[in-house]
């Protein structure tokens, strides 16, 4: 069943977080609802602009409506990821969507309000709320690509005015994560004080944090065993901190860069084992399944696993 991200965000908030994953494919899809029935978690699809045109948005619709049809008891809301403003009126449009991001935070604090303020206005008049980035991430987002030097926290001073001003319904907010495989030297820890700070000003307001990975190092070395070359410093986010940062506010926890590593090991494992194989279905059964227990993992953490029928009775009322 398809709800609002408003409706998950109400029953979340101070309490865990919802993952959102970011999809592009069929196996993706299967693996990701496989993986929240069997943790009983609700959750949110994601969909970037470019996965948009992978194969085609309509695809992707088609997929995800498919995955509702073969798994009724599973309660998602869907979502556009850093959207620019057309991708998110054509998300409004279609009907499908329940919340949009619009990610105009490369542009100055009043360029941001006023395009997010646009974007609030047609959402809201279909009934879509919408996520907003204030501050900057580092890493690649989209076709962007932000060095580490220009990226910067979200300033909690500014968060009520851009809040008020434009509309939106949840904030994107930099809290020292970046986007990929590559977010810290060494381990390094959320700003619990920027979070906390945010909080303070937003009582209630559901945050978002995006660039969210924990890149396991496990995962990192049975890549590059199996023949990949990714730099083995490469490291994430502490799942042990999702759940305080969900205390604090942070409801929706966006997760995609994982989800890729356990594709690259299934797949070189895979053809390494089996060198004479040419059948993309056998690695591509396994790769459900390892998605499925990752995702399932990572709603133990987030703390969703085991709230579906808690969400199932608010959404019914
Ligand atoms: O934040 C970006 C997400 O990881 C989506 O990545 O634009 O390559 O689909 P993508
Ligand atoms: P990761 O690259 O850490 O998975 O972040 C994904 C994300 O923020 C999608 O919007
Ligand atoms: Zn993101």
């Amino acid at each position: 069943m398809i709800v609002t991200t408003a409706q998950l965000f109400k029953v979340a908030y101070g309490k865990f977080a919802i993952g959102a994953y970011n999809i592009n494919n069929a196996e993706q899809t299967m693996g990701l609802f496989k993986g929240c029935i069997a943790s009983k978690a609700p959750f949110i699809i994601q969909i970037s602009k470019g996965a948009r045109s992978y194969t085609d948005k309509k695809m992707l619709e088609a997929i995800i409506r498919s995955a509702g049809e073969i798994f009724p008891e599973a309660i998602y809301a869907v979502h556009l990821d850093h959207g620019d403003e057309k991708t998110c009126y054509d998300c409004i449009e279609s009907g499908f969507y329940s919340s949009v991001m619009i990610d105009a935070s490369h542009d100055d604090f009043k360029t941001n309000v006023a395009i997010t303020r646009r974007v609030v206005d047609k959402a809201h008049a279909k009934g879509l709320s919408v996520e907003a980035e204030l501050g900057m991430l580092g890493g690649v987002e989209e076709d962007i690509q932000v060095e580490e030097g220009n990226a910067c926290l979200t300033n909690p001073e500014e968060v009520e005015e851009f809040v008020k001003e434009s509309g939106c319904d949840s904030l994107a907010a930099a809290i020292g994560t970046s986007h990929g495989a590559y977010k810290f030297k060494g381990q390094q820890s959320l700003h619990f004080n920027v979070i906390e700070a945010i909080q303070k000003k937003l009582p209630g307001f559901p945050i978002v944090m995006h660039g969210s990975s924990s890149v396991p190092k496990d995962e990192v070395a049975r890549i590059n065993k199996a023949g990949g070359t990714l730099d083995p410093s490469a490291c994430g986010v502490n799942e042990e901190e999702y759940l305080p940062a969900a205390k604090l506010g942070v409801t929706k926890v966006n997760v995609d860069t994982d989800g890729r590593l356990v594709w690259t090991r299934v797949h070189r494992e895979y053809f390494r084992d089996h060198p004479g194989e040419f059948d993309f279905r056998p690695p591509g059964k396994i790769f459900i399944e390892e998605y499925a227990k990752f995702i399932a993992h990572k709603n133990e953490k987030l703390g969703s696993a085991g709230q579906l029928e808690a969400v199932r009775d608010s959404v019914s009322k």
